[in-house]
């Protein structure tokens, strides 16, 4: 079976993250969000991959990703001109598929359950097309199921009444029944190809649609607060290591990842779950708390992390409180006060206080 990964899209909710890259190469527990979902791939036995790529920094995918063998899968990259919807980008990949069942993923969703299961079971039955479902609070934010008597009768994308609040997740496992209806599609409100709209047709044509519904952890990571949220969640389930150096003088509690030549000095405090990339030094009392990610060669000082993400080649010396923030690459933040602050910052971004 085939792979399909979108990694196209403008995402401009997570502006100004977004001004100078993909969103699925923001890091999650100091992660391109997007390698989960290759892991994920990988894991169900689904190596060949497409990756769509399109937008703003696309060759930063191809630089990260390359052909594949690094992260153990093939990679092939199809570009998309524009994001014209989630079906477009799908019938660009017709060539690749052949006449193979297939999954996609969009590169923006993080899950941590196993999909191999359902993997396996599509590719032994005689389903149309299976899609995965979970329960959020906000319906209207989503492609959302219909179910009645357990019966899937209509899937909307995202509806002013929700009927359900079961969202469709961004995993699809299709077969190539789907690209005649995708040819045949119109644009949505929003002139996107919805794969909300392509699946309801397949449905309404009486093919079957099989789901199942996600209780462990999903989340689309369309904003900022997702992404943190990602973030503590990743890093609660992972195992704790230390590759680096922690001088006498120094705390660590709790579930700490710590990378290689990453410099802990006395009077730091970090507890977990966290984790401090490679090249790192955090010193002279910096507090790392729970729910924290510091990026690969850092220097952190006298400051206070909580909830946060901290990306690579950062400076922060300041007595600030840092608290469900995201940090871009090359940030500088020196001097300081004691005032609980919020920052979401670009990349290069650089404030005095
Ligand atoms: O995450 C689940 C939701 O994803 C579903 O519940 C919705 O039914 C589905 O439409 C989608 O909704 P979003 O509005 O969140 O989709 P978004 O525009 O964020 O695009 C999803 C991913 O696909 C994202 O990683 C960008 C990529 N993409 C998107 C479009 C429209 C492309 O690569 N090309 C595109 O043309």
């Amino acid at each position: 079976m085939k792979g399909i990964l979108l990694h196209g899209g403008h995402g401009t909710r997570l502006r100004p993250l977004t001004h100078t890259g993909p969103k699925q190469l923001l890091p999650i527990a100091n992660k391109p969000m997007s390698e989960y979902c290759i892991e994920s791939m990988k894991e169900s036995g689904v190596t060949d991959i497409a990756i769509i790529i399109g937008g703003l920094g696309s060759n930063k995918v191809i630089e990260y990703y390359g052909d594949g063998k690094k992260f153990g899968v093939n990679i092939t990259y199809i570009k998309q001109d524009q994001p014209k919807g989630i079906s477009h980008a799908i019938r660009l990949c017709k060539d690749f598929i052949k006449d193979e069942k297939f999954l996609v993923f969009l590169g923006d969703n993080i899950i941590q359950k196993s999909i191999s299961d359902y993997v396996k079971e599509f590719k032994n039955s005689n389903y149309d097309a299976t899609i995965l479902l979970c329960e959020v609070d906000n319906p209207s934010r989503f492609g959302i199921a219909d179910i009645q008597n357990g019966k899937l009768v209509k899937i909307i994308e995202k509806p002013k009444n929700p009927p359900t609040n079961l969202a469709v997740t961004g995993i699809y496992l299709l077969t190539p029944k789907i690209f005649d209806i995708i040819d045949n599609l119109k644009p949505s409100w929003r002139n996107e190809l919805e794969i909300t709209d392509a699946l309801d047709i397949l449905l309404q044509k009486s093919n079957s649609i099989s789901y199942h519904t996600i209780t462990s952890y999903w989340k689309d990571t369309g904003t900022p607060e997702d992404i943190i949220n990602a973030n503590g969640s990743i890093l609660e389930n992972m195992t704790p290591y230390n590759f680096g150096k922690c001088e006498k003088g120094s705390k660590i509690e709790g579930n700490v990842m710590i990378g290689k030549n990453t410099l802990i000095k006395k009077g730091a405090n970090i507890v977990g779950p966290a984790i401090i990339g490679n090249d790192t030094v955090i010193g002279e009392d910096a507090y790392i708390g729970p729910n924290s990610s510091i990026g690969n060669n850092s220097k952190l000082s006298k400051c206070n992390i909580e909830n946060s993400i901290v990306m690579s080649d950062c400076i922060i010396s300041c007595k600030l409180k840092i608290r469900k923030s995201i940090i871009s690459s090359n940030a500088n933040i020196t001097e300081s006060d004691e005032e609980e602050k919020i920052f979401l910052l670009g990349e290069g971004t650089k404030i005095k206080i």
